[in-house]
């Protein structure tokens, strides 16, 4: 994750990447916009190559009511305003209709079926009973997540690749274990997840793809871990055409002769030319994200920006049949297309539908790791800049408040302190006089801030869209880019909390796993996985840790209070829908080191297991 540094100094022309970063910065200028929204979607190719379509499991359990019980007791967290523990829910078709001890609902369930004259109340309540040592939680949502880019990145992916061969050895078997790729040579490959900061700084190129026989002159398109680098073959850079010499925020890499090395930097990432994609294709890679997430214990992810074809395909499905998760959209604000908020209609779901669509999602500033974040003060490894913003601080002040007034939950990416700073003076001009918990505004990622700010935040009741899996991945290197003092405003989950703010906790998978369990850990932590932190096994800044029960609470109802959908979801109470999981062990107690093993039994959807069996 380090080196931006030694290249930055390296004084070659426009061959190092990160060298170029700086100078497509600087000729954006600092408040320019050049440097549009370059989503995960830029990649969202088509690999023609699977065969099989996902089909999720939709175990049904069309079997009536029943009770769900613990046989130890209350180890079912119903995250309720008390977070209340207790023995037993009962789930009547799609929704929890009692709770209490096994006699207590047994009790009430005869008596109400001695009033009620219908078959299924008449019937004696059969009771399910979770394995020993198991508990129950509401299901988890993850509130900042891009759905379709993290199934496409799982069709080839190549995380955990140790070297750049390691990397091109993949991409060969998957050709491989592809009958149909492997036959047809113009058919475009592509994956995801490399990650050049773990092969030493070194960035790919597409001599490295070519080197292989199997993968020679074949279109490969290979998107980045941060979705900021298209890595190609050269089969896809013929297919580009003539390229022009420059992007506007962007960067052609180019070797020393002037030629494309095969690595297209943000919005240079446009200039990849690849099918359009079909409906199998997102179908495909919304079956993977779905299966994953239903494996996790995940029952709602909030997409943190669709661009219209995505929308469209969303839309299209669930007009279909209920989608197998609850999916709720934020729709991308495109700056160079015209402002739509009071043209386009609303998907509402009223609270317990299968797609919600009533947020846009703004970009403020770039991101920490590429020092594309936007701080009041420049970085500490790099004096010559603050970063930058990528959207002009009065189309801001613009468009926040006509999309609030339309009626548009506004959701702005935020990660520098001047970002966010930023962002808020907006939305304080626009919520003046205002009901913020009608219009619940946004700040996605709220990753670093200045003290004033977080005392703004949790006045203005702006709700905090964070991701605690980031904070144990940067903390490597965060305090080479801000310093001593500047980091402590980083990720600062505890002083957010103290500060009044509301907590919403995603991955920004495919950014991050999109396992919630490395959520919790990494909120009550500090550590990683390994059990390690810049500042040793107490965790980095362990005072800044969130609770279990605060991480829990974030994961479920803030979560449900952030896609205004807490009045049927995120927590187990009489006349809420029936989403819950069943895990193995009681995260809410076991040691910290153990949380990372814990298995989901059951994911379970308006009272029906998609996953695992009751
Ligand atoms: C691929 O080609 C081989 C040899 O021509 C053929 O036997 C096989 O059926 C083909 N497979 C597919 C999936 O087209
Ligand atoms: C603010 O909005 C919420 C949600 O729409 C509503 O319940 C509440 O009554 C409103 N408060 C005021 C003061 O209008
Ligand atoms: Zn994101």
């Amino acid at each position: 994750m380090s080196d931006n540094r030694q290249r930055s100094r390296s004084g070659e022309k426009l061959s190092s990447p990160d060298e170029a970063i700086p100078r497509a910065t600087a000729s954006a200028g600092p408040t320019r916009s050049g440097w549009r929204v370059s989503l995960p979607v830029a990649a969202a190719a088509l690999a023609v190559s699977c065969i099989a379509i996902y089909i999720s499991k939709q175990a049904p359990l069309k079997d009536g009511p029943y009770a769900l019980c613990s046989r130890e007791g209350k180890n079912i967290y119903t995250v309720d305003q008390e977070n209340s523990r207790v023995q037993c829910i009962v789930v009547d078709g799609a929704y929890v209709v009692d709770s209490g001890s096994l006699h207590e609902v047994t009790v009430r369930w005869h008596d109400t079926a001695a009033r009620a004259a219908t078959p299924s109340t008449h019937a004696k309540l059969p009771v399910r009973f979770i394995p020993p040592g198991g508990i129950v939680i509401p299901g988890f949502t993850d509130a900042h997540a891009h759905i379709l880019e993290y199934g496409a990145a799982q069709e080839l992916a190549l995380e955990g690749s140790k070297t750049i061969q390691d990397a091109v050895a993949l991409v060969r078997s998957f050709i491989l274990a592809n009958p149909v790729v492997q036959n047809d040579s113009s058919k475009f490959v592509t994956g995801g997840g490399w990650d050049h900061t773990v092969w030493a700084g070194k960035w790919p190129t597409a001599a490295d793809l070519d080197s292989d026989p199997i993968i020679r002159g074949r279109p490969v398109v290979l998107q980045s871990k941060d979705c900021h680098a298209l890595w190609v073959s050269s089969k896809a850079l013929e297919l580009m055409g003539d390229l022009p010499p420059e992007v506007d925020g962007g960067i052609i890499v180019r070797d020393s002769a002037g030629n494309p090395t095969g690595l297209m930097l943000d919005n240079a990432q446009e200039l990849v030319k690849q099918p359009p994609l079909t409906d199998e294709d997102l179908e495909r890679r919304f079956s993977m994200t779905v299966a994953a997430a239903h494996k996790y214990g995940v029952t709602a992810i909030h997409d943190a920006g669709l661009d219209p074809v995505s929308l469209r395909f969303f839309k299209s499905r669930a007009a279909k049949g209920r989608l197998p998760i609850r999916v709720y959209a934020m729709n991308l604000f495109d700056e160079t297309r015209e402002y739509w908020g009071d043209k386009m209609d609303k998907i509402l779901g009223d609270g317990d539908g299968t797609l919600t669509a009533r947020s846009v999602k703004i970009f403020a500033d770039g991101a920490l790791r590429t020092g594309g974040s936007a701080l009041y003060e420049p970085y500490e490894d790099n004096p010559s800049t603050p970063g930058f913003m990528r959207i002009a601080p009065e189309t801001l002040f613009d468009i926040i408040p006509r999309f609030l007034k339309d009626g548009w939950q506004t959701c702005v990416h935020a990660i520098g302190d001047r970002a966010n700073g930023i962002v808020l003076d907006a939305f304080e001009a626009a919520l003046e006089g205002a009901n913020v918990t009608a219009l619940r505004p946004r700040l996605e990622h709220a990753q670093m801030m200045a003290p004033v700010d977080m005392t703004r935040l949790g006045k203005l009741g702006v709700i905090a869209s964070v991701q605690p899996t980031h904070a144990i991945s940067d903390m490597w290197y965060a305090q080479d880019r801000l310093g001593p003092e500047r980091v402590k405003r980083l990720y600062a989950f505890r002083s957010l909390v103290d500060h009044g703010a509301r907590l919403a906790l995603g991955t920004d998978a495919p950014v991050e796993d999109i396992n919630p369990m490395t959520t919790f850990y990494a909120s009550v932590t500090r550590l990683s996985p390994a059990g390690d932190s810049p500042h040793g096994a107490e965790g980095w800044f362990p005072e800044q840790r969130l609770s279990r029960v605060e991480a829990l609470r974030g994961m479920t109802i803030d979560a449900a209070y952030a896609s205004f959908s807490e009045k049927s979801l995120g927590s187990l109470e009489r006349g809420k829908l029936a989403d819950f999981v069943v895990l193995n062990q009681d995260i809410m107690s076991v040691n910290a080191n153990e949380l990372l093993a814990t298995n989901v039994l059951a994911t379970v959807v308006e009272g029906q297991a998609v996953y695992g069996a009751l």
